[in-house]
């Protein structure tokens, strides 16, 4: 968020006139005029193109055929025997090496329909996976023992070659496999690289991995060092374990306040915040050293909105680098605050996006600074936004279509709900119907965390966030939204009415969330894309749900309502 960092810079200027030298320059156009986004935003400056979009790439009219894999996980340990690597061999107007449909080795000519390949580490002559994949599968699994490789902190660089049958054409792709000695006393996150959430160990879970979906606030302790305040705090950030279970613990104060090991008993994980720290590697190491060993830490948290701050792009990645090295055991998190300036190097330092959009109670076309806002010019606490509840999914769909114009994997998206207001750029709170609202068109786009700026907010806020919060961090709810990527349904006729279901075994759970301003009052019928046979549970909303003919079916949806309905699907099909 921008203004309190806007008081830490301001502080660390003051306080060294060398911390901002080494930043320069800054990224885009005219980096010596105010800006954000990329955007002057102060008047008496001319509005310009501020560069940095991301676009579909360039094609030519050849069919590509695109190799990526990965672990399954973004880590392994050495108490696991087997791992696996997802394979997808996409058909891609863009990115891999030019495709036909034929194969052939002189006497005999195939279609090639299948890719024949191996997987092993580079230098090695063993493989670790020997498979075909169909050309244009995607997310193919392929286990394999960990036996063989020994465990160390440094990864692993691993490498595919694929080939037709015939041999006659040949794709190579490289990842690295983490395969890492176990950690007992400590914890570790894993990233699941198909479903896009989080898995994560301590004592406390068994020394297994167990899905997490994380969804806290930005929290700011007043840094008391007395143990019993921190147990206090603790206990009622998360309602005595029943609500929030995760926050990103905005530091005030020392790395060895007890508040830590508070959070460690009271399973309270927390990513540790970096931020004021991140561009000072020195400083980041002493910092990481120190908090590495906590077993309630999940992950690592660098740059907020660098992307706004046209921080120089090198930093968080050399930030990332140095944590992978001190600490490969959690991931590092990043906020993106801009619709569309320079994604490819700001999101290239996180292993886990986050995007702050706050988009409730703003002016989207005029800003307090006097000025117009739009794509060239301005910032009204949102970029690029309208000013409601769809900016949130249309965000993390913009983010999702950069990933697949970059030729990227996926990264896990974390929302960040704005839980605040002020500043002459929002002139209210969400409501807590709205808070749910995003909350659940985020989850609706694949979002597999949640965190709100800022902890203390609103008592009201607080219950929504909390009582949202003990839903959607446990079983069943918690399971869906980790169970992999939500389809969408179609609801015909009604533009703001937007559902998304998920399957998990003989269950599914559909999300429906009317995001418009006003009753529907006439019946809503949602078809379903399997055949049910009951209702289990509402398990959000409290609205009245039947299973009507096959479909969902509500007399009316009430304005900015969010329903999550868990249903039993038909064992014969
Ligand atoms: C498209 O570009 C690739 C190289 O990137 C080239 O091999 C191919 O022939 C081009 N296709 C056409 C239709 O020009
Ligand atoms: C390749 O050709 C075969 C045989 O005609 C066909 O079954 C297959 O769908 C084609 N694959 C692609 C990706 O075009
Ligand atoms: C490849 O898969 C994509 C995504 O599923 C699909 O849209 C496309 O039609 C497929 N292409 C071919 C040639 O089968
Ligand atoms: C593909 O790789 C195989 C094995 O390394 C090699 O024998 C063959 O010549 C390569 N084919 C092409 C077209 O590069
Ligand atoms: C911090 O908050 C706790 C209770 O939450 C309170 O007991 C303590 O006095 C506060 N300490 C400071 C330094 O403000
Ligand atoms: C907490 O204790 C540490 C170490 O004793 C000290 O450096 C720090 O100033 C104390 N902070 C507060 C708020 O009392
Ligand atoms: C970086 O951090 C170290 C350790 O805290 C400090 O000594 C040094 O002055 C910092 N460097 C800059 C440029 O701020
Ligand atoms: C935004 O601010 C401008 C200038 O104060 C005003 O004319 C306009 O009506 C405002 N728009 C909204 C939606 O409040
Ligand atoms: C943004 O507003 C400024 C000032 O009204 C105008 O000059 C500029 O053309 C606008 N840009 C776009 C993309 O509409």
């Amino acid at each position: 968020m921008r203004s309190f960092i806007l008081i830490r810079g301001f502080l660390a200027a003051l306080s060294t006139g060398l911390a901002f030298a080494q930043d320069e320059p800054d990224t885009g156009e005219h980096p010596d005029w105010p800006r954000w986004c990329g955007k002057v935003y102060q008047s008496g400056y001319p509005s310009f193109e501020p560069g940095g979009r991301t676009v579909a790439p360039p094609t030519n009219g050849s069919t590509f055929l695109h190799v990526q894999f990965k672990p399954r996980y973004s880590l392994y340990l050495s108490t696991e025997t087997k791992a696996s690597f997802v394979v997808n061999a996409a058909l891609s107007p863009w990115f891999g090496e030019e495709y036909a449909n034929s194969t052939s080795d002189g006497a005999s000519t195939d279609p090639f329909t299948e890719l024949v390949f191996s997987i092993g580490l580079v230098g090695d002559d063993a493989p670790l996976v020997e498979d075909r994949i169909g050309i244009n599968a995607t997310g193919a699994e392929f286990e394999f023992e960990l036996a063989s490789l020994e465990p160390r902190i440094t990864p692993y660089e691993v490498v595919l070659i694929g080939s037709s049958v015939h041999g006659d054409h040949n794709y190579t792709a490289t990842s690295e496999l983490l395969y890492l000695p176990d950690n007992p006393e400590g914890s570790a996150t894993k990233i699941d690289h198909v479903r896009g959430g989080l898995l994560f160990k301590n004592a406390q879970t068994g020394h297994e991995f167990v899905p997490l979906l994380p969804y806290g606030y930005y929290g700011l302790y007043n840094g008391s060092n007395d143990t019993a305040a921190s147990d206090e705090f603790v206990r009622d950030y998360t309602s005595s374990g029943k609500g929030l279970n995760a926050i990103i613990s905005l530091a005030g104060f020392a790395d060895t306040n007890p508040v830590y090991d508070s959070m460690d008993e009271q399973g309270l994980h927390f990513m540790f915040d970096l931020r004021g720290s991140y561009k000072n590697l020195t400083e980041t190491e002493q910092r990481v050293n120190t908090i590495k060993y906590h077993t309630s830490l999940f992950a690592y948290w660098t740059a907020d909105e660098p992307d706004g701050w046209q921080v120089p792009f090198d930093k968080t990645p050399a930030a990332q680098a140095l944590i992978h090295k001190l600490d490969p055991y959690h991931p590092v998190a990043i906020t993106l605050n801009c619709q569309d300036y320079y994604f490819e190097p700001y999101a290239a330092g996180g292993d886990i996006l986050m995007e702050d959009v706050y988009p409730i109670g703003i002016n989207s076309t005029f800003s307090k600074w006097g000025t117009a806002c739009n794509a060239t010019l301005g910032d009204c606490g949102c970029d690029n936004c309208k000013g409601g509840i769809q900016d949130v999914p249309s965000r993390l769909d913009d983010l999702a279509q950069y990933e697949a114009w970059l030729g990227r994997w996926p990264l896990p998206k974390f929302h960040n709900p704005q839980v605040f207001h002020g500043e002459d750029y929002w002139f209210r709170d969400p409501t807590a119907a709205e808070a749910h609202a995003m909350n659940a068109l985020a989850f609706n786009r694949g979002a597999t965390g949640i965190f709100g700026w800022t902890w203390p907010s609103s008592a009201a806020l607080f219950d929504a966030h909390s009582q949202m919060a003990s839903v959607v961090t446990s079983a069943p709810v918690k399971n869906f939204l980790l169970g992999g990527n939500p389809e969408r349904l179609v609801v015909e006729g009604y533009e703001l009415l937007d559902a998304a279901y998920w399957i998990e075994g003989d269950k599914m759970m559909v999300s429906v969330v009317n995001g418009g301003y006003e009753d529907i009052q006439k019946s809503v019928s949602i078809v379903l894309p399997a055949s049910a046979t009951d209702i289990e549970s509402v398990a959000f909303g409290g609205l009245l749900w039947q299973l009507l003919g096959g479909r969902l079916v509500i007399d009316g949806l009430p304005a900015v309502s969010t329903s999550f309905i868990i249903l039993n699907l038909d064992a014969l099909e």
